[in-house]
């Protein structure tokens, strides 16, 4: 995926729109993510018109961009919650990780502005062989920052993050030290800090129900307008998706092919379709299935069941000892394939 030139994207008044009718169609929640949200300059508008229509507003951001004018304008504008993205808790590997020097100081210091301005912080790290041995810094970090929540997000891999896996898979060792930590904080924290956490695919034997199955719980819109059922989903081959701007939210859900192609269980091949997890896990991950079997249809390869499984237990033992140097994303180039 590309990410959008500024110049493609939708305008503020559409985007208020958008939310009125996301807001109709029985939406709750927005969470205004990117790219980065903050390059916005009418953000405290979109913030604005989300709130106005009623739908609860939370912020994705790496927080680089934010300073005290423009928390305090986001927060008069409404908005309810701030989700803050970290590469570490140690800083020159943050630095490094995320690409852009002095990039960690500028994250904590909006975390204290958010923070001073009486919003409430989720702080979302993004772990992978590189930083999850110092998973106790981070939780350490989260509690420093008054984050009520810390998301441990181990990286999913489609886009660029599947070039860049061999860098970034985790041993099966750091990954159950991970656990254990995690476990052990949940209950020296107990009603200061919620933790998610969620073994990786690539280490697991069922998958997860991606975005909460196709179709059933999210609906993205790109900044320049494509409606789309998971964030990654214009990686997969011969869908079309709606433009917000051209067709009502509404149709879109309820009778768009991109939207009805793999929801709930009809489409399904074997072994999902005869298996009494089918309506729980949904399949798995259609943008992962394709990144590593070449059909979007396929069972997702995070399953055991899967005749492809062996191909993650292979990417983990190749991973291992492999360099840790990044390929970065690039305005306008698509993802290369896995290194
Ligand atoms: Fe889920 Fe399909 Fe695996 Fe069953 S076979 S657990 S439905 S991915
Ligand atoms: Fe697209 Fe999982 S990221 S279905």
């Amino acid at each position: 995926m590309a990410l959008a030139r500024p110049g493609e994207e939708m305008d503020t008044a559409a985007w208020a729109r958008v939310f009125r009718e996301a807001a109709a169609l029985g939406v709750l929640q927005v969470h205004l993510s990117g790219g980065e949200p903050t390059a916005r300059r009418d953000l405290p508008e979109l913030v604005r018109a989300a709130s106005e229509a009623g739908l609860y507003t939370n912020l994705i951001t790496a927080g680089v961009l934010l300073d005290a004018a423009k928390v305090e304008a986001l927060a008069a504008a409404g908005l309810d919650h701030v989700q803050l993205s970290v590469q570490d808790a140690a800083p020159a590997s943050a630095d490094r990780i995320g690409g852009l020097a002095g990039g960690h100081a500028r994250k904590l210091e909006a975390a204290r502005l958010v923070r001073a301005a009486g919003l409430p912080l989720t702080l979302n790290a993004v772990v992978h062989r590189q930083n999850l041995d110092r998973l106790p810094d981070l939780i350490a970090l989260a509690l420093a920052l008054g984050a009520g929540r810390l998301e441990v997000a181990h990286v999913q891999y489609y886009g660029w993050a599947l070039a860049n896996r061999a860098a970034l898979l985790p041993t099966r060792a750091q990954l159950d030290a991970a656990t254990a930590t995690v476990g052990a904080a949940r209950a020296a924290h107990r009603g200061r800090l919620v933790i998610d956490y969620v073994i990786p695919d690539y280490h697991a034997r069922r998958p997860k129900a991606c975005m909460g199955g196709w179709g059933r719980r999210v609906l993205a819109v790109t900044p320049a307008g494509k409606a789309l059922p998971c964030h990654a989903a214009e990686s997969l081959p011969g869908l079309a998706f709606p433009d917000v701007r051209e067709v009502p939210l509404a149709e879109i859900w309820h009778r768009s092919e991109a939207f009805n192609r793999f929801r709930g269980t009809a489409w399904m091949p074997e072994p999902c379709r005869s298996c009494d997890r089918r309506a729980v896990d949904f399949g798995g991950c259609r943008c992962q299935a394709f990144a590593l079997t070449g059909d979007a249809a396929a069972t997702d390869p995070a399953c055991e069941l899967s005749p492809h499984h062996a191909l993650l237990d292979l990417a983990v033992r190749e991973a291992a000892g492999a360099e840790e140097g990044f390929t970065y994303r690039e305005m306008g180039r698509a993802a290369p394939p896995p290194r």
